[in-house]
């Protein structure tokens, strides 16, 4: 069959097989060229769990580690297998295509899918590390988590409960433009402002408690290296999207990610290991497509951020990321020496920040409309990124070709 994509109110439905293992061969490719320079030096990550692995920062957190540091990894994600009659979902792909060049490289690696949030799967990953290590001959110590999960729903572990996180303001009542991905048209959107429930349960679905339950899973059986290092990710964004995002729902969720990261922290420091969150740039991923405002501010952003030759995709974030964060030079052997702001977090959205980019942005972003969108902003690229994510617009692939959905 062939397969186009089905879109509505800024969610792709389906996902291109093909596209979606050709894009994360792009990923591969990029830090094959990037991270291969010499020897890897001491001090850095050779068992990596990443949590979130399939689509995103966690695909390239993933890819990183194992093709540009030679890392054994263990995936975990939520995603919909494929069938003959219809797609699965992108991440399905993804991890398809992450295994199927791991495997040809001679990398260990057990990708798992299911749900992150219950025991089930805690107990199932420590297994998985214990195979790999076995596989790749050494001890089965996580010396790297990355917590990458994005997710609308959690059930609790323990009762069951099932939390919903929504996006909404706090306070007050939002209005923003929305862009839509297909046309560009641009609506006046308002969000109500959220109820203390809702901002309960946000905090719980994209808060640190799985985080926290994750290392602590992991130490208690015994698998996390004295010396890990676990690093969460989070989004801080301009102040235009603050009532939406960083003082909205979503943002609580982050305080509390931040508050995780200074405990695990306390924690792993007296072994030698380290938490920290990573501030990272405003990306077209499966989750920031549905965020009022924040499409636009993205087609603004990167317009200048390409002008100015700064723009950075996902994998260029988390190869920075690595090699001047995490494991610089001086921080490899080293976490007090990994760079920092002054609340302690990874600050690699720091080129989107600059003073320069935010101001552009926000005078284009006020000069736009409808009739403008695509000469002054980077609409194409917005739009190209969002179907990429989905295995569509990939530069190489027979779109008009068959393709069997139940695989590669
Ligand atoms: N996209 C951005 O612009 C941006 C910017 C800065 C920070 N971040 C943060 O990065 C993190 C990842 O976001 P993303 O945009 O890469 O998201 P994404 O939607 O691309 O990836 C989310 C991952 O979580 C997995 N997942 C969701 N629910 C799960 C469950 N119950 N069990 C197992 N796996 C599950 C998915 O399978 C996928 O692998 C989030 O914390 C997000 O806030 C995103």
């Amino acid at each position: 069959m062939q397969i186009n994509p089905m879109i509505r109110n800024n969610i792709c439905l389906n996902s291109h097989p093909k596209g979606c293992a050709e894009a994360t061969r792009a990923q591969i490719r990029y830090v094959r060229k990037e991270m291969s320079d010499g020897p890897v030096p001491a001090g850095i990550p050779k068992l990596v769990l990443v949590v979130g692995c399939s689509t995103g920062y966690g695909l390239a957190s993933r890819i990183a580690a194992a093709f540009g540091y030679g890392a054994a990894t263990v995936g975990v994600s939520y995603e919909k297998a494929g069938s003959e009659s219809k797609a699965g979902t992108p991440g399905w792909y993804d991890n398809l295509a992450f295994d199927t060049e791991a495997a040809k490289e001679g990398l260990a690696a057990l990708t798992l899918d299911g749900d992150a949030f219950s025991s089930a799967m805690k107990a199932d990953a420590i297994k998985a590390i214990r195979e790999v290590a076995a596989k790749a001959g050494i001890p089965a110590k996580v010396d790297l988590v990355v917590y990458s999960l994005a997710s609308p729903v959690r059930s609790d572990p323990d009762d069951g409960t099932l939390y919903r996180s929504v996006i909404k303001p706090i306070g007050k009542p939002y209005a923003g433009l929305a862009m839509d991905v297909l046309s560009g048209a641009l609506t006046e959107v308002s969000v109500e402002s959220a109820t203390d429930e809702e901002i309960s349960h946000t905090v719980k679905v994209m808060g640190g408690e799985d985080w926290a339950l994750w290392i602590e899973a992991l130490g208690e059986a015994g698998v996390l290296a004295p010396e890990a290092r676990t690093v969460a990710y989070s989004y801080i964004g301009p102040e235009l999207s603050w009532g939406i995002y960083k003082e909205g729902t979503i943002g609580r969720a982050k305080e509390h990610l931040d508050a995780t990261a200074k405990k695990l922290d306390a924690r792993l420091r007296a072994s030698g290991g380290a938490a920290w969150v990573s501030v990272n740039k405003a990306l077209v991923t499966r989750s920031s497509a549905v965020i009022p405002i924040i499409s636009l501010y993205i087609s603004s952003l990167f317009k200048v951020m390409k002008a100015k030759g700064l723009h950075e995709g996902c994998i260029e974030q988390i190869v920075r990321l690595y090699r001047h964060r995490l494991y610089s030079a001086a921080a490899a052997r080293d976490p007090s020496k990994v760079a920092t702001d002054a609340e302690g977090r990874i600050r690699i959205d720091d080129l989107e920040m600059r003073a320069d980019v935010q101001q552009e942005t926000a005078k284009l972003m006020a000069e736009i409309d409808e009739g403008n969108l695509a000469e002054k902003a980077d609409y194409a690229g917005f739009r190209h990124d969002f179907l990429e994510t989905h295995g569509f617009d990939v530069a190489g692939v027979d779109y008009d070709a068959d393709v069997d959905p139940s695989g590669l």
